[in-house]
């Protein structure tokens, strides 16, 4: 869904309908990524299933083929990745690529694992603020290698790495990605503690095993991984993305209605679906996923964010989005990325009545939204401006849409098969 120059893309929505059917949940995006990067470990043909097309692995797939590795669709949700053998691996991420998308930086440990060798253009800053990858190099520092920094970039060094035990000083999600990957190589055993225990992390390891790796206490908060000398292709099929899955069910808290969401896994969001339970969103199994049904105005409730199992930061902007219109007065308090509460002033546009006071939000339920346009700044900003839209009386226009689609496999036509009147448009700026 690449934009036009001259064009500016927005969603039109017009609020003010109960959404029903079946919402499918797209593969995980911050699964899928790394899951990507780790075809470096292995030279052959890759099948990766439930991959969802967003853009995000588009540019995923032009940074491994700027180092040399092919991928193409192979079906709809099936991607091949072919690696070559190392000798034609070129281990550099260039500024234009990175600069796109920060999970990139993931490829640092596999190449590093691989190559001995890697040259990555250092990620800046983005809309959340300040986003270093100390942890990062420090982890796999440990494991032998050397980083040295010039002209924006980073590059790291090793013989082949060695087993050590990391603990790490916060459970950084892409940072466990990132030494895990690095570690599977390595001669010995290394042992990760304090690592981050988000699904897609373990979905990585299950995937690193089913490639020959030897990676134990995956789920839990330390990692024992056993290198071996060498890794094959992966056949692998990515978990359902839980963040897509809370996008649907924030859409039906605020808009009323029944949906299924196809493919969606409580165990993944249990500390996410308990609250949306205590707002008074009615969630039930299903053989196909999860039943959600709201058929009467939600109750506030207060949520912070937290690693895994915690409620997930990515869920709160849709949380303050629900918040907005639920009964009461709520504080939503963000616990791991300093400024991300951009589209707090979006929702007030709409009518929201809620403040910032560092990082709290305080909110005080209003009956309704109204429609007025709106910018997203970020891919879960903009899905949070697009759920609290459906709810408004009339129309938004939900700029910087390209954001959404970074991570949404076509929200509005997803949001339309529900009953939701979201649409696609560009107009010339
Ligand atoms: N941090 C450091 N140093 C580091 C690494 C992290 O100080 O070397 C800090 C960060 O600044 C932040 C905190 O640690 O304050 C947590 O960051 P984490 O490393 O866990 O986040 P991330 O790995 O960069 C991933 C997801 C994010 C998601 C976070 C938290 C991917 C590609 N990104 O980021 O997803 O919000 O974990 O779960 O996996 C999104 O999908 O829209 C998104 C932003």
């Amino acid at each position: 869904m690449t934009s036009v120059a001259g064009q500016a893309n927005y969603f039109r929505v017009e609020g003010g309908n109960p959404l029903q059917g079946e919402f499918r949940v797209q593969g995980a995006k911050n699964a899928v990524l790394k899951q990507m990067a780790a075809t470096i470990l292995a030279s052959g043909e890759h099948h990766l299933h439930n991959v969802p097309r967003i853009d995000d692995v588009d540019i995923m797939s032009e940074l491994l083929l700027s180092m040399g590795i092919r991928s193409e669709w192979a079906g709809e949700d099936h991607l091949v990745v072919v690696t070559p053998p190392a000798s034609e691996i070129k281990p550099l991420a260039a500024y234009e690529l990175v600069e796109k998308i920060r999970a990139s930086v993931v490829v640092l440990g596999p190449l590093i694992a691989r190559l001995g060798n890697a040259t990555i253009s250092m990620p800046g800053g983005d809309d959340f603020g300040h986003r270093p990858i100390d942890m990062h190099l420090a982890a796999i520092s440990e494991l032998g290698a050397a980083f040295s920094t010039s002209h924006g970039y980073v590059e790291g060094k090793a013989a082949r790495l060695r087993g050590a035990n990391i603990a790490l000083e916060f459970p950084s999600h892409t940072g466990t990605d990132n030494v895990l990957m690095a570690s599977v190589l390595a001669e010995g055993t290394t042992i990760i503690s304090n690592c981050a225990r988000e699904p897609e992390v373990s979905d990585l390891a299950l995937m690193l095993n089913s490639m020959g790796a030897r990676i134990s206490g995956i789920g839990t908060s330390t990692l024992t991984v056993e290198g071996v000398p060498e890794l094959r292709p992966a056949q692998h099929s990515i978990i359902p993305d839980r963040i897509d899955a809370s996008t649907a069910l924030g859409a039906v808290g605020m808009n009323q209605g029944e949906v299924l969401l196809r493919g969606a896994r409580a165990e993944h969001m249990e500390m996410l679906l308990r609250k949306l339970g205590e707002l008074g969103l009615e969630i039930r199994p299903d053989a196909a996923g999860l039943v959600a049904r709201s058929a009467a105005r939600l109750r506030a409730v207060s949520i912070s964010s937290l690693p895994y199992p915690g409620i997930a930061t990515d869920f709160l902007p849709i949380l303050v989005a629900v918040l907005s219109t639920a009964d009461g007065d709520a504080i939503v308090t963000e616990n791991i990325f300093a400024g991300r509460f951009k589209y707090v002033d979006e929702l007030r546009r709409l009518g929201a009545n809620m403040t910032t006071h560092g990082h709290h939000v305080a909110i005080r339920g209003v009956a309704s939204l109204q429609g007025a346009p709106v910018k997203a700044t970020d891919i879960r900003a903009g899905a949070a401006l697009v759920v609290a839209a459906l709810a408004a009386e009339g129309e938004s226009r939900v700029y910087g849409s390209g954001h959404i689609d970074r991570g949404y496999v076509d929200l509005p036509r997803r949001l339309a098969e529900l009953g939701g009147k979201v649409e696609r448009c560009s107009e010339a700026h």
